[in-house]
Protein backbone atom coordinates (compact mmCIF):
# COMPACT_ATOMS: atom_id res chain seq x y z
CA UNK A 1 0.00 0.00 0.00
CA UNK A 2 1.48 3.75 -0.84
CA UNK A 3 0.32 6.93 1.04
CA UNK A 4 2.63 8.67 -1.17
CA UNK A 5 4.47 9.87 2.17
CA UNK A 6 8.32 10.78 0.10
CA UNK A 7 6.91 11.88 -3.17
CA UNK A 8 9.66 14.43 -4.28
CA UNK A 9 11.97 13.19 -1.78
CA UNK A 10 15.60 12.14 -3.23
CA UNK A 11 18.44 10.05 -1.77
CA UNK A 12 20.80 7.72 -1.40
CA UNK A 13 20.50 4.24 0.08
CA UNK A 14 23.38 2.05 0.88
CA UNK A 15 23.66 -1.43 1.29
CA UNK A 16 21.23 -3.89 -0.88
CA UNK A 17 22.84 -6.95 -1.53
CA UNK A 18 20.28 -9.24 -2.46
CA UNK A 19 16.57 -10.12 -1.63
CA UNK A 20 16.83 -10.66 1.70
CA UNK A 21 19.08 -7.33 2.38
CA UNK A 22 16.91 -4.72 4.99
CA UNK A 23 18.14 -2.19 2.48
CA UNK A 24 16.70 -4.05 -0.24
CA UNK A 25 13.32 -3.89 1.04
CA UNK A 26 13.70 -0.21 2.25
CA UNK A 27 14.24 0.55 -1.17
CA UNK A 28 11.02 -1.42 -2.33
CA UNK A 29 9.22 0.66 0.08
CA UNK A 30 10.31 4.33 -0.77
CA UNK A 31 9.97 3.13 -4.30
CA UNK A 32 6.49 2.52 -3.17
CA UNK A 33 6.11 6.00 -1.39
CA UNK A 34 7.18 8.20 -4.35
CA UNK A 35 11.13 8.32 -3.31
CA UNK A 36 13.66 8.94 -6.22
CA UNK A 37 16.70 7.74 -4.99
CA UNK A 38 20.28 6.09 -6.20
CA UNK A 39 20.93 2.62 -5.14
CA UNK A 40 24.84 2.43 -3.53
CA UNK A 41 27.08 -1.13 -2.23
CA UNK A 42 30.66 -1.74 -2.30
CA UNK A 43 32.08 -2.74 -5.55
CA UNK A 44 32.66 -6.15 -5.08
CA UNK A 45 29.29 -6.76 -4.04
CA UNK A 46 28.04 -5.30 -7.06
CA UNK A 47 30.12 -7.78 -9.18
CA UNK A 48 27.30 -10.70 -8.24
CA UNK A 49 24.71 -8.25 -10.28
CA UNK A 50 21.55 -8.77 -8.47
CA UNK A 51 21.80 -4.78 -7.59
CA UNK A 52 20.66 -4.14 -11.19
CA UNK A 53 17.25 -6.22 -10.93
CA UNK A 54 16.55 -3.61 -8.11
CA UNK A 55 17.43 -0.85 -9.96
CA UNK A 56 15.57 -1.53 -12.64
CA UNK A 57 12.38 -2.46 -10.47
CA UNK A 58 13.02 0.61 -8.92
CA UNK A 59 14.21 3.15 -11.85
CA UNK A 60 17.51 3.75 -9.62
CA UNK A 61 20.75 4.09 -10.87
CA UNK A 62 23.91 2.43 -9.11
CA UNK A 63 26.59 4.02 -8.20
CA UNK A 64 29.32 1.64 -6.40
CA UNK A 65 31.66 2.80 -3.91
CA UNK A 66 33.55 1.48 -0.60
CA UNK A 67 31.56 3.43 2.20
CA UNK A 68 35.05 3.34 3.83
CA UNK A 69 36.61 5.39 1.24
CA UNK A 70 36.25 9.39 1.33
CA UNK A 71 37.18 9.45 -2.41
CA UNK A 72 34.22 6.64 -3.57
CA UNK A 73 32.33 8.51 -1.48
CA UNK A 74 32.77 11.96 -2.96
CA UNK A 75 32.22 10.60 -6.40
CA UNK A 76 29.18 8.98 -5.12
CA UNK A 77 27.94 12.34 -3.16
CA UNK A 78 28.70 14.60 -6.63
CA UNK A 79 27.05 12.25 -8.79
CA UNK A 80 24.32 12.39 -6.21
CA UNK A 81 24.17 16.23 -6.48
CA UNK A 82 24.44 16.20 -10.42
CA UNK A 83 21.31 13.99 -10.70
CA UNK A 84 18.93 15.71 -7.63
CA UNK A 85 20.48 18.61 -6.42
CA UNK A 86 20.14 18.45 -2.82
CA UNK A 87 19.02 14.98 -1.20
CA UNK A 88 16.35 14.53 1.49
CA UNK A 89 17.89 11.10 3.08
CA UNK A 90 19.96 9.15 3.59
CA UNK A 91 20.02 5.00 4.70
CA UNK A 92 23.57 3.73 6.02
CA UNK A 93 22.94 -0.41 5.80
CA UNK A 94 26.61 -1.42 6.27
CA UNK A 95 28.12 -4.07 8.71
CA UNK A 96 31.09 -6.55 8.51
CA UNK A 97 32.82 -7.93 11.07
CA UNK A 98 35.93 -9.84 9.79
CA UNK A 99 36.46 -11.78 13.20
CA UNK A 100 32.75 -12.99 12.91
CA UNK A 101 32.78 -14.05 9.37
CA UNK A 102 36.64 -16.22 10.18
CA UNK A 103 35.00 -17.50 13.63
CA UNK A 104 37.67 -15.94 15.75
CA UNK A 105 36.54 -15.65 19.78
CA UNK A 106 36.57 -12.44 21.07
CA UNK A 107 38.56 -13.26 23.67
CA UNK A 108 41.51 -14.21 21.11
CA UNK A 109 40.18 -10.95 18.79
CA UNK A 110 42.49 -10.17 15.90
CA UNK A 111 42.85 -6.27 16.01
CA UNK A 112 43.80 -5.98 12.43
CA UNK A 113 40.54 -7.75 11.70
CA UNK A 114 39.04 -5.71 14.30
CA UNK A 115 40.06 -2.48 12.59
CA UNK A 116 38.49 -3.61 9.22
CA UNK A 117 35.41 -4.39 10.32
CA UNK A 118 35.22 -0.90 12.67
CA UNK A 119 35.76 1.05 9.58
CA UNK A 120 33.22 -0.36 7.77
CA UNK A 121 30.41 -0.97 10.02
CA UNK A 122 30.94 1.93 11.96
CA UNK A 123 33.88 4.51 10.57
CA UNK A 124 31.50 4.59 7.45
CA UNK A 125 28.93 6.36 9.01
CA UNK A 126 31.21 9.61 10.24
CA UNK A 127 32.54 9.25 6.80
CA UNK A 128 29.42 8.90 4.63
CA UNK A 129 27.85 11.91 6.94
CA UNK A 130 31.03 14.31 6.53
CA UNK A 131 30.91 14.18 2.84
CA UNK A 132 27.33 15.16 2.56
CA UNK A 133 28.28 17.76 5.36
CA UNK A 134 31.25 18.79 3.11
CA UNK A 135 29.22 19.08 0.00
CA UNK A 136 26.25 20.63 2.25
CA UNK A 137 23.55 18.39 0.24
CA UNK A 138 21.04 17.76 2.22
CA UNK A 139 17.93 19.69 2.00
CA UNK A 140 16.67 21.03 5.78
CA UNK A 141 14.12 18.65 7.36
CA UNK A 142 16.19 15.91 5.52
CA UNK A 143 17.14 12.49 7.57
CA UNK A 144 19.91 9.95 7.78
CA UNK A 145 19.81 6.60 9.04
CA UNK A 146 21.32 3.72 10.24
CA UNK A 147 20.97 0.37 11.15
CA UNK A 148 21.92 -1.43 14.39
CA UNK A 149 21.71 -4.05 17.11
CA UNK A 150 20.58 -4.14 21.01
CA UNK A 151 24.12 -6.02 21.36
CA UNK A 152 25.45 -2.22 21.55
CA UNK A 153 23.57 -2.26 24.90
CA UNK A 154 23.83 -6.01 26.07
CA UNK A 155 25.80 -9.03 25.82
CA UNK A 156 24.68 -11.60 22.94
CA UNK A 157 27.30 -14.65 22.59
CA UNK A 158 29.45 -14.67 19.10
CA UNK A 159 27.74 -11.60 18.31
CA UNK A 160 31.40 -10.59 18.77
CA UNK A 161 33.24 -7.22 17.62
CA UNK A 162 29.68 -6.50 16.19
CA UNK A 163 28.60 -5.46 19.20
CA UNK A 164 31.28 -2.99 20.45
CA UNK A 165 31.20 -1.53 16.37
CA UNK A 166 27.03 -1.18 16.76
CA UNK A 167 28.09 1.27 20.26
CA UNK A 168 30.69 3.26 18.33
CA UNK A 169 27.63 3.64 15.41
CA UNK A 170 25.15 4.24 17.83
CA UNK A 171 27.55 6.83 19.48
CA UNK A 172 28.54 8.83 16.10
CA UNK A 173 24.65 9.07 14.97
CA UNK A 174 24.49 10.94 18.17
CA UNK A 175 27.33 13.00 18.38
CA UNK A 176 27.08 14.09 14.54
CA UNK A 177 22.98 13.89 15.13
CA UNK A 178 23.94 17.13 17.33
CA UNK A 179 26.00 19.17 14.47
CA UNK A 180 23.32 18.01 11.57
CA UNK A 181 20.68 20.14 13.89
CA UNK A 182 22.04 23.42 13.24
CA UNK A 183 20.76 22.67 9.47
CA UNK A 184 17.60 21.35 10.62
CA UNK A 185 19.33 17.34 9.62
CA UNK A 186 17.65 14.47 11.81
CA UNK A 187 20.02 11.54 12.36
CA UNK A 188 19.14 8.23 14.17
CA UNK A 189 19.78 4.36 14.44
CA UNK A 190 17.01 1.57 14.15
CA UNK A 191 17.51 -1.36 16.18
CA UNK A 192 16.26 -4.02 14.30
CA UNK A 193 15.46 -7.37 15.50
CA UNK A 194 17.54 -10.12 14.31
CA UNK A 195 16.61 -10.58 10.95
CA UNK A 196 17.60 -13.57 8.50
CA UNK A 197 19.81 -12.02 6.13
CA UNK A 198 23.03 -12.78 4.54
CA UNK A 199 25.14 -10.43 7.09
CA UNK A 200 22.72 -11.49 10.00
CA UNK A 201 22.91 -15.44 8.87
CA UNK A 202 27.09 -15.26 9.17
CA UNK A 203 26.35 -14.74 13.51
CA UNK A 204 26.96 -18.30 14.93
CA UNK A 205 24.12 -19.81 16.52
CA UNK A 206 21.89 -17.32 14.50
CA UNK A 207 18.80 -19.38 13.98
CA UNK A 208 18.52 -19.57 17.76
CA UNK A 209 19.36 -16.08 18.44
CA UNK A 210 16.00 -15.54 16.48
CA UNK A 211 13.84 -18.07 17.75
CA UNK A 212 14.53 -16.84 21.14
CA UNK A 213 14.05 -13.26 20.06
CA UNK A 214 10.73 -14.32 18.98
CA UNK A 215 9.47 -15.81 22.23
CA UNK A 216 10.76 -12.97 24.13
CA UNK A 217 9.03 -10.06 22.16
CA UNK A 218 5.33 -9.90 22.96
CA UNK A 219 4.50 -8.54 19.12
CA UNK A 220 7.17 -11.04 17.42
CA UNK A 221 10.60 -10.27 15.62
CA UNK A 222 10.12 -7.51 13.27
CA UNK A 223 11.37 -8.58 10.17
CA UNK A 224 13.02 -6.43 7.17
CA UNK A 225 9.33 -5.29 5.80
CA UNK A 226 8.51 -4.05 9.26
CA UNK A 227 11.94 -2.30 9.30
CA UNK A 228 11.22 -1.28 6.00
CA UNK A 229 8.37 0.54 7.13
CA UNK A 230 9.76 2.30 9.96
CA UNK A 231 12.64 3.84 7.88
CA UNK A 232 9.47 5.11 5.27
CA UNK A 233 8.30 7.08 8.45
CA UNK A 234 11.76 7.91 9.38
CA UNK A 235 12.05 9.61 6.26
CA UNK A 236 8.84 10.88 5.50
CA UNK A 237 8.06 14.38 6.97
CA UNK A 238 5.87 12.94 10.36
CA UNK A 239 9.03 12.89 12.19
CA UNK A 240 10.77 15.88 11.63
CA UNK A 241 11.52 16.30 15.52
CA UNK A 242 12.91 12.89 16.27
CA UNK A 243 16.91 13.21 16.29
CA UNK A 244 20.08 11.46 17.93
CA UNK A 245 17.82 8.84 19.22
CA UNK A 246 18.26 4.76 18.78
CA UNK A 247 14.80 3.66 17.82
CA UNK A 248 13.83 -0.34 18.60
CA UNK A 249 11.63 -1.93 15.90
CA UNK A 250 11.65 -5.13 17.98
CA UNK A 251 8.36 -6.14 18.81
CA UNK A 252 9.18 -5.14 22.61
CA UNK A 253 11.77 -7.04 23.49
CA UNK A 254 14.33 -4.29 24.33
CA UNK A 255 11.56 -3.68 27.31
CA UNK A 256 10.88 -7.61 28.03
CA UNK A 257 12.99 -9.11 31.37
CA UNK A 258 11.43 -12.40 30.50
CA UNK A 259 8.02 -13.68 28.60
CA UNK A 260 5.74 -16.01 29.86
CA UNK A 261 7.05 -18.74 26.77
CA UNK A 262 10.56 -18.61 28.60
CA UNK A 263 9.38 -19.09 31.88
CA UNK A 264 7.39 -22.12 30.76
CA UNK A 265 10.65 -23.59 29.38
CA UNK A 266 12.29 -23.54 33.31
CA UNK A 267 9.32 -24.19 35.55
CA UNK A 268 9.23 -27.50 37.46
CA UNK A 269 6.53 -28.92 38.55
N1 LIG B 1 20.20 -9.12 9.95
C1 LIG B 1 20.07 -8.80 11.21
O1 LIG B 1 19.75 -9.63 12.08
C2 LIG B 1 20.28 -7.38 11.65
C3 LIG B 1 19.76 -6.94 12.87
C4 LIG B 1 20.00 -5.63 13.28
C5 LIG B 1 20.75 -4.78 12.46
N2 LIG B 1 21.25 -5.24 11.28
C6 LIG B 1 22.05 -4.32 10.45
O2 LIG B 1 21.40 -4.06 9.24
C7 LIG B 1 22.38 -3.63 8.30
C8 LIG B 1 22.16 -4.35 6.98
O3 LIG B 1 22.46 -5.71 7.11
P1 LIG B 1 21.58 -6.89 6.52
O4 LIG B 1 21.17 -7.74 7.65
O5 LIG B 1 20.55 -6.35 5.60
O6 LIG B 1 22.66 -7.75 5.71
P2 LIG B 1 23.29 -7.64 4.22
O7 LIG B 1 24.42 -8.59 4.22
O8 LIG B 1 22.24 -7.84 3.22
O9 LIG B 1 23.82 -6.13 4.15
C9 LIG B 1 25.10 -5.72 4.58
C10 LIG B 1 25.61 -4.81 3.49
O10 LIG B 1 26.84 -4.16 3.84
C11 LIG B 1 27.54 -4.00 2.60
N3 LIG B 1 28.94 -3.64 2.80
C12 LIG B 1 29.91 -4.39 3.41
N4 LIG B 1 31.09 -3.75 3.32
C13 LIG B 1 30.86 -2.58 2.67
C14 LIG B 1 31.69 -1.48 2.29
N5 LIG B 1 33.00 -1.47 2.57
N6 LIG B 1 31.12 -0.44 1.63
C15 LIG B 1 29.81 -0.44 1.33
N7 LIG B 1 28.97 -1.45 1.68
C16 LIG B 1 29.51 -2.50 2.33
C17 LIG B 1 27.38 -5.37 1.96
O11 LIG B 1 27.76 -5.42 0.61
C18 LIG B 1 25.89 -5.59 2.19
O12 LIG B 1 25.12 -5.04 1.14
C19 LIG B 1 23.75 -3.86 8.94
O13 LIG B 1 24.22 -2.67 9.53
C20 LIG B 1 23.40 -4.88 10.01
O14 LIG B 1 24.34 -4.90 11.07
C21 LIG B 1 21.01 -6.50 10.85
Amino acid sequence: MSYGLLKGKKGIIFGALNEHSIAWKVAERCHEEGAEFILSNAPIAMRMGELNALAEKTGSEVIGADATSIEDLEKLFDAAIAKFGKIDFILHSIGMSVNVRKGKHYTEMNYDWLEKGWDVSSVSFHKVMRVAWEKNCMNEWGSILALTYIAAQRTFPDYNDMADNKSYLESIARTFGYYWGERKVRVNTISQSPTMTTAGSGVKGFTGFMGYAEDMSPLGNADAMDCANYCVAMFSDLTKKVTMQNLYNDGGFSNTGVSQKVVNLYEKE
